[in-house]
């Protein structure tokens, strides 16, 4: 079985949509070990927990400084033995000491069409307000590899939305969410599960 953790911080609809494709049988041969939250009380311990998975608690704020979280986060996502990482709406930046050891394993949802509206800043509602005000006509998610950057590595799936007249960053965010996040992030997963889409590091690429 292929095994994916995934790290949240929130209300975990992505982790949701991930956790629905495993049963339904969309992602095929593969398991959901475990769910890391850096914040207590979210409901997306609630999700694990009714869907029978591990989940726990990794707190910047339960530890004397960044250094020591940092290397609590690496323990902790290293007794899963994850194939996969799946950083599903995680707010924390991931530390360098995970990067490093799990390169071409962990993947990311972002809001927007990276390159548009990504990078250090660019989080939450407002990524959606940005590009309200931007005006652009076009938004959508991205799914891609996490590297060393914010927001910079290999892409993997992208889906664009339209926006609406009257949309608020809120209305558009939910649009989002429902139209292109919840199906982009489970098929990315599907896609590395299976073997269809493998990390090759950017220098690769030129090959
Ligand atoms: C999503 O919009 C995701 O793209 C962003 O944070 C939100 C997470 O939502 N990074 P949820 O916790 O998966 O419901």
């Amino acid at each position: 079985m292929f095994r994916v953790l995934v790290l949240v911080s929130g209300g975990g609809t992505n982790l949701q949509a991930i956790i629905d494709r495993v049963n339904d049988g969309t992602i095929k041969d593969t398991e959901i070990v475990g769910v890391i939250s850096n914040n207590h009380g979210v409901y997306s311990l609630e999700r694990a927990a009714a869907a029978g998975i591990k989940a726990e608690v990794i707190a910047p704020k339960d530890y004397p400084d960044r250094s020591s979280f940092n290397r609590a986060l690496l323990a902790g996502i290293d007794e899963y033995k994850p194939d996969l990482i799946v950083l599903a709406g995680f707010l924390v930046v991931v530390p360098e000491i995970v990067i490093q050891k799990y390169e071409g394993k962990i993947i990311n949802i972002h809001p927007s069409l990276i390159p548009s509206f990504c990078g250090t800043g660019y989080y939450g509602l407002r990524v959606h307000k940005a590009a309200l005000e931007r005006g652009v006509k076009v938004s959508g998610a991205t799914v891609h590899f996490v590297d060393a950057g914010t927001d910079t590595g290999p892409i993997i799936l992208q889906k664009a939305v339209y926006v609406e007249d009257g949309d608020t960053p809120e209305t558009l965010q939910r649009r989002i969410m429902e139209e292109a996040e919840w199906e982009i992030l489970p098929k990315a997963v599907s896609l590395i599960a299976s073997g269809e889409v493998v990390y090759k590091k950017p220098t690769d690429m030129r090959n």
